[in-house]
């Protein structure tokens, strides 16, 4: 189940030309299984259409206090339910009512009213964004709680280029089910490696693997949404699905990644190592490109050091390993060696010959067995949801522990 699974969202559109993308936002949210109701402003209504999002959510639109008059208090209905309200995308005057209290339409008495947690996303032309009365509203709300998805550098309206272009949706997303998720992973140290090692051949030819980064991406994403601070160790070819709020540490070959794990684990809480680490490399790698003219190359390879071995023997007792097993037979019979083997709390075992599930794909289906004798199935589901089945698993062991 998603975070956000029966999470109701005031979702607040205001009339920046951006009202554009609160749809997209809207749908993703109302996907994932929030209870949507759309708020909007009279300006949002020139920008887009109240069909639009009473067509999506979960709730018609609403744009007036005095809309229906069987009931007298909309603003309190609405924020009553309200688990979160956000503002997407907010307008440098409806930033300005937030500092000031002033309650001048449904959406800012909703939010004059409401005890729930504000999420604002602002977009408009950087010249506004820049203005000293808007950045020092945005500090006051900042101060008493309000959290924020700050706008980017991107074309504006009108073709201009600047700082004040609302956020992706998908970043939006994130910080939704951020402000959603539980805080039981509050400061401690998660460490992640995703994606998958290449090791050279020559200047331009590797091994490498089918790794997509996407699953170590989501459970470091996951992580941070519930309080963790993050370090991912990530290797080149999985950048795109890096998230935001995470340290960073790229590296491409099996040994760069070692060296890198090495150092930052001793501080770790908690280490995942979903990267697919090569096994072999070539024992010698050339400097220059190899012709094909001098005939084809006899590959000689060598065994890679095993990270998870290494982080094992030297693992301190309130640290928790987490190994990923990708199998295409016996997968709990070889899971279960693996987690003794290399002497970890808990491995994440997936069927990759399966349809839909582990590399490429944006889905998973795994098993989660401890080494305290816990087993559970997740069956096929995105790649966030398996994160938040793991990261469920973990933090039950840590406060079993008394950790
Ligand atoms: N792993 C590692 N270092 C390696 C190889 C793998 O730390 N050199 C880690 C992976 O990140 C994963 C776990 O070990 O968490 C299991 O990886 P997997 O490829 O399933 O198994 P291997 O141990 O490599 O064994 P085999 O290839 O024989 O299945």
């Amino acid at each position: 189940m998603s975070v956000l699974s029966g999470r109701c969202v005031v979702l607040g559109v205001t009339g920046s030309i951006a009202a554009y993308k609160a749809v997209e936002v809207c749908n993703r949210l109302v996907d994932s299984g929030a209870h949507v109701i759309p708020v909007l402003t009279k300006s949002a209504t020139r920008m887009i259409g109240l069909a639009t999002f009473s067509a999506l959510a979960s709730e018609p639109a609403k744009t007036s206090l005095w809309h229906d008059l069987r009931t007298p208090i909309p603003h309190i209905v609405v924020c009553r339910k309200a688990d979160l309200i956000l503002v997407c995308p907010a307008t440098a005057r409806l930033i300005s009512d937030l500092r000031t209290g002033r309650s001048a339409d449904l959406l800012t008495a909703t939010i004059s009213a409401s005890q729930a947690p504000l999420l604002v996303v602002p977009a408009m032309h950087a010249e506004m964004w820049e203005q000293p009365a808007v950045q020092d509203n945005m500090s006051v709300l900042v101060e008493r709680g309000a959290s924020v998805v700050w706008p980017v550098e991107g074309r504006l309206a009108g073709g201009d280029v600047g700082l004040g272009r609302m956020a992706d949706p998908s970043v939006v997303l994130a910080a939704v089910e951020k402000e959603l998720s539980p805080r039981d992973f509050q400061e401690r140290r998660v460490l992640v490696t995703a994606g998958g090692t290449s090791e050279p051949i020559d200047a331009v030819r590797f091994i490498g693997n089918r790794s997509s980064g996407r699953q170590g991406c989501a459970i470091a994403a996951a992580a941070h949404a519930r309080g963790a601070v993050v370090e991912l160790v990530v290797t080149r070819n999985a950048q795109a699905h890096i998230p935001s709020g995470v340290k960073v540490t790229t590296v491409e070959t099996a040994s760069e990644m070692l060296a890198a794990v090495k150092a930052k684990a001793p501080a770790a809480d908690v280490v995942v190592m979903a990267a697919a680490v090569a096994d072999f490399r070539p024992r010698a790698s050339y400097t220059g490109k190899i012709s094909k003219n001098t005939g084809i190359p006899k590959l000689e390879l060598e065994a890679t050091e095993d990270i998870l071995i290494v982080l094992g023997s030297q693992r301190k007792p309130s640290q928790i390993l987490v190994g990923f097993a990708a199998e295409t037979e016996d997968i709990e019979v070889k899971a279960r060696r693996k987690l003794e083997d290399k002497q970890l709390q808990v491995i994440v075992a997936n069927d990759v010959s399966k349809d839909q599930v582990g590399f490429d794909y944006e889905t998973n289906e795994v098993l989660i067995i401890t080494s305290t004798g816990d087993r559970l199935h997740v069956p096929l589901t995105s790649k966030s949801e398996i994160a938040r089945s793991m990261l469920d698993v973990v933090a039950g062991m840590m406060s079993k522990a008394g950790m």
